[in-house]
């Protein structure tokens, strides 16, 4: 043990201290392991963008089973065997194709509509909810039925099984962070509450690829939605693995929802807060949508303010706070050696709201999308930084991570996320209750500690436009 911190004692660095003072490279102990934070361009560049340098199997690993139940085991997100991953990303790329994705504006629409109605409901300026758990909601509805054909019904129904299961698998997720915690005896109900969650979502993975894999053997043409590009990796392995199938279905289920849920929620919160800015996009929204109901594909293109209201909301609210990445050969960055077999942290942000968390200390508490090197006076929400004439920040902002292991679904989702807001501001004009602590929490994603608290009241535009 003493060796191990002996190793990189000459690497700057104290827990929880600001990057600023320390960066580019800075070493954080956690329990007996150490770990190295990279806050470079150019150690980004080199740990992001270069297929050398394998995700970390002893993370990633965690993820496999949760208390004792595979869980996401060896999907897109936490495979970490090069050739392995390559293989299934390779067959996956063709769902997130743009042709394949501009066909999804209508679910993207139909969900998002749905959400509307839900939400008309309690737009009486009095109600008040919680926008994290709405936003969680209408993404599940969508990645079910654009991925796997399944009408979940999470908007409509709030005791629907399955993504109430998923709600106590992502619980599980974070409480599982806690050492031996499966084994505590106050803690039974909850592990075995999250064990049964985690097998309910296999299990209706399994029946779902069942059903598939029947309609196609009977000829039906499958959809090309993720599914069955799932099944097109599984068919092309020599041996049949089923569990890897079910990892990945529930590997998509999982990242392609909670994350855009809470980039949402983060904006929504952000424009709350800015009113200024929230004028600005609503008048943008009214001039390009008008009072039409539906969001086309061209319009997405003419909302450059939401876009860059979107890319800001992701700088300093990353829902993804990091990746890792395994140091397998000795290597000098920044002039500092950094030695073989390490753990590297490349992480996007400084969470320095980060103060209710139950922090893991792998993660980290450091900037660079907060870094004042990096973006001037940067905790302003400044949507400006991303105008079209603005400098392109450099290895800085990979709210989506970079290179050949970045986010398959980013378009994906900043369509769906722009469908959804474009909605929202054209229909609504919204309010944070006041005593909020507006903390983020980072609990697997970075997520809103209160989940956003909001009051609702029906928009009436210039253009006539009503809810
Ligand atoms: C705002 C929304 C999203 C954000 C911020 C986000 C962010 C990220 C990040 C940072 C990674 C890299 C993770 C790592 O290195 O461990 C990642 C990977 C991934 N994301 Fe997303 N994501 C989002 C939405 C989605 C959606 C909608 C889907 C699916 C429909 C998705 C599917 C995936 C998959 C499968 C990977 C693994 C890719 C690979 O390694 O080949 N994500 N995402």
């Amino acid at each position: 043990m003493e060796y191990i911190h002996a190793k990189y004692d000459y690497i700057p660095g104290a827990p929880r201290e600001r990057a600023e003072k320390y960066g580019p490279v800075v070493r954080m102990n956690a329990f007996h392991r150490i770990s190295v934070l990279i806050v470079s361009p150019e150690g980004v560049k080199e740990f992001l963008m270069s297929p050398q340098h394998p995700k970390d199997p002893i993370v990633y690993g965690t993820l496999f089973s949760l208390f004792g139940e595979r869980f996401i085991g060896n999907g897109l997100v936490t495979v970490c065997n090069h050739e392995h991953w390559r293989k299934q990303r390779r067959i996956m790329d063709p769902a997130f194709s743009r042709s394949y994705l501009i066909g999804l504006m209508e679910t993207f629409n139909e969900k998002a509509e749905e959400l509307m109605e839900k939400l008309e409901e309690k737009a009486d300026g009095k109600t008040e909810f919680s926008m994290l758990s709405m936003m969680s909601r209408v993404t599940m509805d969508i990645i079910g039925k654009v991925a796997f054909g399944l009408e979940l019904n999470a908007l409509r129904d709030d005791q629907t099984p399955l993504p109430n299961a998923v709600t106590k698998v992502m619980e599980g997720l974070n409480k599982a962070r806690v050492p031996f915690l499966r084994f505590m005896p106050g803690k039974q109900k909850l592990v075995k509450e999250v064990r049964e969650s985690v097998r309910l979502l296999r299990r209706v993975a399994k029946e779902c690829i069942d059903r598939r894999r029947e309609a196609i053997q009977n000829g039906k043409e499958a959809t090309m939605d993720i599914l069955t590009q799932i099944l097109k990796g599984a068919a092309l392995e020599e041996t049949r693995d089923d569990e890897n199938i079910l990892d990945n279905f529930i590997t998509f289920f999982v990242a392609g929802h909670e994350t855009s849920a809470n980039q949402m929620t983060f904006t929504v919160m952000a424009l709350g807060q800015h009113p200024e800015i929230l004028e600005r996009a609503q008048a943008e929204v009214d001039e390009v949508l008008g009072a039409k109901r539906d969001v086309d594909y061209e319009d997405l293109g003419k909302l450059t303010y939401l876009s860059q209201i979107l890319k800001e909301s992701l700088r300093l609210y990353p829902p993804v706070s990091g990746t890792l990445r395994r140091l397998e050969k000795e290597l000098v960055i920044n002039d500092i050696t950094i030695p073989a077999n390490t753990t590297v942290f490349v992480s996007p942000i400084h969470h320095q709201q980060l103060l209710a968390a139950p922090v893991n200390p792998n993660l980290n508490t450091y900037i660079m999308g907060r870094m004042e090197k990096f973006f001037k006076d940067p905790l302003t929400f400044d949507p400006d930084r991303f105008s079209k004439d603005a400098p392109k920040p450099y290895y800085c902002y990979f709210p989506f991570s970079l290179g050949p292991r970045s986010c398959i679904g980013q378009v994906f989702a900043q369509m769906e996320v722009k469908v959804v807001m474009a909605k929202l501001l054209q229909r609504f004009e919204f309010q944070l209750v006041p005593g909020q602590s507006f903390k983020l929490l980072e609990a697997g994603t970075l997520r809103p500690l209160d989940g956003v608290i909001c009051k609702l009241k029906p928009r009436i535009s210039a253009r006539g436009c009503k809810a």
